[in-house]
């Protein structure tokens, strides 16, 4: 199922003997332009009425569904990785992810393919290609929940652009040596896919598509959408005929050229892949009068439409073969849709990135007994089981690698933050030793035992790693009891209060370690005081008790 902003469109196809299809349900039913705009579902009601029209009118029986995204919000990356184990890369692809999608990855949904085969890692390859794809959850989980209001179950979640290549592959031969530009124009969106080598190379979503042929006309001839999107299909409205309309849609389609053309540009400035060699066209816009010439002229190369049911089969008696050709570009990417299968290897946003990693292993061959049913029972209940302890080994799993991967995160964090943790601590008991220094300071102006003028050379004395508890002048004689870290520290003390003129040279004597605490010295001193010098203002010193 497309859904599309103008039309949803379902196909259900049977697969037959040799890989090939049968169509047997088809259908397309019109959207109104506002339930999606710009590839986002406004109004989901509307979205779902037609979903359900579709499927009464269709009687389509499968109950799982494929469907697709497209638009600015789908983010595709092509990675280069180390090669490496699927399981690895299962693993480490949310992680991968995360240096490539400008979302937080946690808002995504996101799937990948390894694009390098297996030859190519058997003969060495050091790196190996990964083809990413992202798209914000909120908007998969609103294309998915419109299915399932429908009453069937959204299964795959592929991309507009790789839908459309699914159909040309099936339909279509790659030639390998050509560069083939799958341009499929909806209403509100291109999707552009180059295809080299056999391989997408190159995807782009426009912002253009038939739409803006219907408002061409609507400014030109002053009309309502719908009367001007009959006119776009060739018919006549009022007086204009489809050739008034002509004009006003060959502007529009050169305008698309120009767009398409930019697009190239880009692609040959950042790819070796050399020029397209061919357009294929699909989407509704497709079928604009005119359109396909106008692009053909410009880039003079050939241009065709996209028939996906070139090799469909189909009864003649349940389908109208005309009818059937005239709108099969519209359903590129439908029938690209309806070929998935869950577990086909290709992008699926519902996988979450998390490929089953043991579904992928060779398939080990069982000996199933024989055809006896009891057998056939035991071994369905132990694959049955299997899978359940295989699916809960898996979730185990997962969690506790990405629990793992926090714990690296963590510790990486750590340290890269040690040193500064370390130099804040430094700081920290730098900062509490000068706190205890100006309290100390602080208590001894406040006991005023000291003239202010000794208190100030005492403190500008005291060196790192000691701290006074007490000083008094008594006389001539300054007391001083304190602590120290170590015996260097007061040695220090000493020699810096030897350098002040007002006292005398300390008396070795008079100088005490009174007592030991772990690394805290007890120190006493005494130093004579000699009187001041007095020149001046500074004669506060007078000695005092
Ligand atoms: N015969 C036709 N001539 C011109 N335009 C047509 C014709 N048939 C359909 N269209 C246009 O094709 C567009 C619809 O195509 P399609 O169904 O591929 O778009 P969509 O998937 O609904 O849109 P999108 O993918 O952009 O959301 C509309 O703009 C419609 O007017
Ligand atoms: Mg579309």
């Amino acid at each position: 199922m497309d859904i599309g902003s103008a039309t949803v469109k379902l196909v259900e196809l049977k697969e037959r003997k040799g890989g090939q299809f049968q169509l047997v349900r088809i259908g397309v039913e019109p959207l109104s332009p506002e339930a999606i705009v710009d590839g986002s579902i406004m109004d989901s009601s509307l979205v779902v009425d037609a979903i359900q029209k579709l499927n009464d009118q269709t009687g389509v029986k499968s109950a799982s569904f494929a469907t697709s995204v497209s638009g600015h919000s789908v983010i595709i990356k092509k990675i280069e990785l180390p090669v490496m184990e699927p399981e690895e890369l299962a693993e480490s692809i949310q992680w991968e992810a995360e240096q490539h999608i400008p979302f937080d990855i946690n808002d995504v949904r996101l799937d990948y393919v390894t694009l390098t085969g297996p030859e190519e890692m058997a003969v060495g390859a050091e790196q190996m290609e990964v083809l990413l794809v992202a798209v914000k959850r909120e908007k998969v989980n609103d294309y998915v929940s419109v299915i399932s209001q429908s009453g069937k179950s959204p299964t795959v979640v592929d991309v507009d652009a790789f839908a459309i290549q699914n159909a040309y592959e099936l339909n279509y031969d790659l030639d390998p040596l050509k560069v083939v530009a799958l341009i499929n124009i909806g209403a509100g969106v291109t999707n552009i896919n180059i295809i080299a080598r056999g391989q997408s190379v190159f995807w782009r979503d426009l912002s253009t598509g038939g739409n803006q042929f219907t408002e061409a006309l609507q400014r030109e001839f002053n009309l309502s959408f719908d009367q001007a999107e009959l006119l776009k299909r060739g018919e006549s409205v009022g007086s204009y005929s489809a050739s008034d309309a002509r004009k006003v849609l060959d502007g529009v389609s050169a305008e698309m050229a120009n767009e398409i053309q930019k697009t190239f540009d880009f692609f040959a400035a950042t790819s070796s892949e050399g020029a397209v060699d061919e357009l294929v066209l699909s989407g509704g816009g497709a079928l604009t009068l005119n359109l396909q010439e106008v692009l053909r002229e410009r880039f003079g190369v050939p241009t065709e439409l996209l028939n996906p049911f070139r090799r469909i089969h189909f009864k003649e008696t349940d389908f109208n073969r005309e009818w059937l050709e005239s709108i099969a570009p519209m359903l590129a990417v439908t029938v690209g849709l309806a070929i998935r299968k869950v577990g086909d290897g290709k992008i699926n946003l519902l996988a979450e990135g998390r490929r089953p990693v043991v579904a992928r292993k060779a398939k080990p061959t069982l000996g199933l007994g024989g055809q006896d049913p009891n057998n056939l029972l035991v071994v369905a209940g132990f694959v049955l089981g299997a899978l359940a302890v295989g699916g809960w080994w898996y979730q185990l799993n997962a969690e506790l690698t990405a629990r793992q991967r926090q714990v690296k995160a963590a510790q990486r964090r750590y340290a890269e933050l040690e040193p500064i943790i370390k130099q804040v601590e430094e700081f920290k008991k730098k900062n509490d030793d000068l706190e205890r220094k100006v309290q100390v300071i602080k208590d001894l102006k406040a006991r005023q035992k000291g003239p202010v003028r000794i208190m100030d050379h005492v403190s500008r004395a005291l060196p790192e790693l000691v701290w006074l508890e007490d000083m008094s002048v008594i006389g001539a004689t300054l007391n001083l009891r304190g602590k120290a870290f170590n015996t260097n520290a007061v040695a220090a003390f000493i020699e810096n209060l030897g350098e002040v003129e007002e006292f005398k040279e300390p008396d070795p004597k008079n100088i005490q370690i009174v007592g030991r605490e772990g690394n805290v010295y007890d120190f006493q001193m005494s130093i004579t005081v000699r009187p001041p010098k007095l020149d001046g203002a500074d004669e506060d010193v007078e000695a005092e008790s």
